[in-house]
């Protein structure tokens, strides 16, 4: 019941299928100061893309999802609008496999070209497998 009371203090998502959200996890100063705009997972010419995701955002919503149990070890990670594929580097950082799709030839480019230069970074293949393609045919 506490807990329950906990979590009305929270936005709760719509839908009987959705984990209701935890108090702990909404809490404002946890989601600051994560829009910088700058990154070490970017190849420099990705900053070309007008409209990135912030990788400090995208880490967080992977622990935040993690930690309401709504991502789960072999979980696939789909951005059906990938850009230069931060969330697909930012999900395989953490050991998911991530699938993109991009529609416009220039991001799709920068999207490997970040790829390949976080997995010589790395030193390891990363799982990230991108499409082109129209995410609304999906
Ligand atoms: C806001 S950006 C995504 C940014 C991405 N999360 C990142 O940080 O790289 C949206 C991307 O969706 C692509 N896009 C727009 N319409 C699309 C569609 N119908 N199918 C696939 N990609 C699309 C755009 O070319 C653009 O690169």
């Amino acid at each position: 019941m506490a807990r329950m009371a906990e979590m009305s203090k929270c936005p709760q998502p719509s839908g009987s299928h959705i984990a209701p959200v935890p108090s702990t996890a909404c809490a404002g100063e946890k989601w600051s100061g994560l829009y910088n705009g700058d990154s070490d997972i970017w190849c420099p010419d990705a900053y070309q893309h007008p409209a990135k995701m912030s990788p400090s955002l995208c880490f967080k919503i992977i622990e935040h999802l993690r930690e309401l149990g709504l991502l789960q070890k072999g979980d696939v990670i789909l951005d059906p609008m990938c850009g230069i594929g931060t969330t697909l580097l930012s999900g395989a950082i953490r050991g998911f496999k991530t699938v993109g799709i991009e529609l416009e030839d220039k991001f799709l480019k920068l999207a490997w070209e970040n790829v390949l230069t976080l997995e010589k970074k790395l030193g390891r293949k990363l799982e990230i497998f991108i499409i082109q393609g129209d995410a609304r045919h999906l």
